[in-house]
């Protein structure tokens, strides 16, 4: 019985300002700025991407170079990026997130992506990514014991979100609420405990306190310096479970997080605070 797979599939055609600061290098209009501008490019889908988990850049599929004078070009770049294991809210540089592994899933997005760039920095970026998840068959392939990804809203593993987020209250020292943010993976396993599922989510503090066990509908993110975190979970077919949650300190980076819709799509246009 193999589940339906539903992850965010389809990034918009977004045609936006670059966000300031992200350059890593300066780019140069030539046939050796390739490498700069897929990796400019990298840098500035990430801040632009404001749900699931982080991409990084695999392979420069194709570049085409537009000269139009002396310091101003256009990059048209076919570039492949992959699924980490890093969240949007963890703040772990990207370079230090890990790919997923075969056995895990991979995600593979492909974009097409239009930099343009003065006298070394990007002035403008236009993309369109498709991303797909490996098929249920290619992972049988490699790992026919692996846990296989379930829908985003999958009644059984938002229940055992559910579970751990109880858990998590119930083991923490944190003075306020958390409340699940938004689901980044569940998947299922049949083992000799029953059918298990696994989840990995993020939460975010609340106004609420823990204490008073509040309706979670009721409580609201803290709307400045709250706090993110990522949790993993385990709900075993026997009913026992666990959960482990990282919490982050507070970044005045993840502002643009409030536009977050969760399970949505990407918004058109998100404009990042500058600094
Ligand atoms: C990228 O461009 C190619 C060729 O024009 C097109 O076939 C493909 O659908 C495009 N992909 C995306 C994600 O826009
Ligand atoms: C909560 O506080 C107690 C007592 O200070 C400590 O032993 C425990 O490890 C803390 N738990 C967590 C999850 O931080």
């Amino acid at each position: 019985m193999r589940a339906l797979i539903v992850l965010s599939l389809l990034i918009q055609v977004l045609s936006i300002p670059p966000p300031p600061h992200v350059d890593p290098h300066p780019v140069t209009c030539d046939e050796k700025g390739v490498q700069e501008a897929s990796q400019a490019a990298e840098k500035q889908i990430a801040v632009y991407h404001h749900h699931g988990y982080k991409y990084r850049l695999t392979n420069t599929a194709s570049s085409k170079l537009q000269k139009k004078d002396d310091t101003e070009c256009e990059f048209h770049l076919e570039l492949v990026l992959e699924e980490t294991d890093c969240h949007v809210v963890n703040p772990k540089p990207l370079e230090e997130c890990q790919l997923r592994q075969m056995h895990e899933t991979k995600v593979v997005s492909n974009c097409n992506v239009t930099l343009t760039i003065v006298n070394g920095k990007t002035f403008a970026i236009k993309y369109s990514c498709h991303s797909e998840p490996a098929s249920a068959e290619e992972l049988v392939k490699v790992c026919p014991d692996c846990p296989s990804l379930l829908s985003l809203t999958d009644p059984k593993g938002l229940e055992s979100i559910k579970e751990a987020m109880k858990k998590f209250h119930a083991e923490t020292n944190e003075t306020n609420y958390w409340k699940m943010l938004e689901v980044g993976r569940i998947s299922t396993q049949y083992m000799f405990q029953g059918q298990s599922y696994f989840a990995q989510f993020a939460i975010v503090e609340t106004t609420c306190l823990r204490q008073d066990n509040p309706e979670e509908s009721k409580c609201k993110m803290l709307g400045k310096e709250e706090r993110f975190g990522f949790c993993t979970s385990t709900l075993l077919g026997d009913g026992e479970i666990t959960v482990d949650c990282d919490l982050y300190e507070a970044q005045v980076l993840y502002c643009t997080l409030h536009f977050i819709v969760p399970n949505g799509n990407l918004p058109n246009k998100v404009l990042p605070e500058s600094t």
